[in-house]
Parts: C-alpha cells; structure tokens; sequence
C-alpha cells in the first residue's frame, strides 16, 4: 500500500439505513483511509449496495453520521449531495448504465457535461487510459461486457475523483476482461485514489488492504 499518512476519508459512525419494515444497515461504524483499497463483502441482501449508495451520496441514511473528504454528508441537501458527489466521488455499477443512443465518448462526456467542460480531448484521453481509444464511436450495443465496463470506468474517472465507489464491477465480465478492469483498478489504487468495492468475489477480496464484512445489516472488520 501506498504511504497515506492516514488521513481519514471515509468515517461512518453507527449508520443506519431502515426502508420502512427492513433495516438494510445497522448502526455500521468504521473508517476508510485516504489511499485505502477495501471491499465491502457478504451474502445476497445484507446491505452491501445499500452502504456503498449511502457512501456515494446516491442515498441517504435514516440515522448516524458519515463523513466523507471532511465533509458530514448526512447535512447535505439533496442539492449539495449531488455537486459533493460530483467533485470528489466516481462510481462504477455492475449494469453499466450507458445511455443507449449516444456513443462511448458521448457517453463519457456527458459525466462532464454536469461541469460544464465539454473536453472532447480529456474523455479520448480517459478512454484510452483504459485501453477503449479504437471503440470511441461505438454504441454501448456494438461493445461486449468488458469494453462498456471499462467506457463506464473512464466516465467514472473523468471528474478526476479522490474516491471511486465500484458495485461488483466484474460481476457481468468473463475472466480476461474481470483482469482488463482489475488492473484499472490496481492502477488507480497505486496513485492513491481510495478505492471501495463491493464483490462476491473472494480474489478480489483478497487483493484489497481490508474487508468491510456485513451480515444482515450489521459490519464486521
Ligand atoms: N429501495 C428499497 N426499498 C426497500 N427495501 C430495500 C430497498 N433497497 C434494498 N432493500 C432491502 O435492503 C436489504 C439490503 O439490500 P442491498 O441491496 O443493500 O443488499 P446487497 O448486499 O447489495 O445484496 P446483493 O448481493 O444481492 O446485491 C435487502 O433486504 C433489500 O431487500
Ligand atoms: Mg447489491
């Protein structure tokens, strides 16, 4: 691991999610440093997603605090939720969530639409950090799995973000591609970006520098 001078980047203190009758996360405290790779693991329906939302201000918490980059997250309005996710977090989803009709770089550059930066030449470069350069003018239907995995990581980078959030990143990739994305992620771990990665994947779990583990809503590490 990278020197990190352990500065905190993520602090949960007893968060808590309820959806009306479920408690998807129980009073979860722990702390993520600055420059840390952890994977958040456990069965099917213990709160995984349900935590990583609430750290990439997706979501919000129906108790307990979160502070994320110095900043209580839990006081932001809906608003500020977004522009602070925005400047400091990039995520990854297992379903890709590409806009069908516009192309790779389209759909790259739409992440920096929200910044007002219509960079054509940054959104190249992005995507050929992760190897897409010969694809920019695909549609999402004329790329296999691990090339709109990768077209959504350069999207993900693309606001240049301290923290990317990944939920099962490789769930939907075969083997290549699932090492194509790892090393993406390798990378962006050795230049001390804080990495959080929810996966069932216990080789994935083993390349991290801790597990969040969560069983029916509770954390355990
Ligand atoms: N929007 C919602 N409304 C009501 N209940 C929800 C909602 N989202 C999640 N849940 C419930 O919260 C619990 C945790 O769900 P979550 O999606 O966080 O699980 P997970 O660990 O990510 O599971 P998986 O590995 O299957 O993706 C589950 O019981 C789920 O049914
Ligand atoms: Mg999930």
């Amino acid at each position: 691991m990278q020197e990190t001078g352990l500065i905190e980047m993520i602090t949960a203190k007893n968060l808590t999610k309820k959806y009306d009758t479920t408690c998807a996360l129980k009073d979860a405290s722990f702390t993520i440093e600055k420059g840390e790779w952890v994977n958040i693991m456990g069965p099917s329906g213990s709160g995984k997603t349900t935590l990583l939302n609430l750290i990439g201000c997706l979501d919000s918490p129906t108790g307990g605090s979160l502070l994320v980059n110095g900043i209580e997250t839990t006081k932001l309005n809906q608003k500020e939720r977004t522009r602070f996710r925005r400047e400091n977090i990039g995520l990854v989803f297992q379903q890709f969530h590409m806009i069908p009709h516009l192309t790779a770089l389209e759909n790259v550059m739409v992440a920096q639409y929200f910044h007002s930066i219509e960079d054509e030449e940054e959104a190249k470069k992005a995507l050929l950090r992760v190897g897409i350069e010969h694809r920019l003018h695909h549609l999402p239907s004329q790329l296999s799995g691990g090339e709109q995995q990768r077209v959504c990581i350069a999207r993900a980078l693309i606001n240049q973000p301290q923290i990317i959030l990944a939920d099962e990143p490789t769930g939907n990739l075969d083997k290549k591609n699932e090492e194509a994305v790892l090393d993406i992620f390798r990378e962006l771990h050795s230049e001390g970006r804080t990495i959080v990665i929810v996966t069932h994947n216990p080789e994935i779990g083993e390349m991290g520098d801790k597990i969040i583990q969560i069983s029916h809503g509770e954390v355990k590490y």
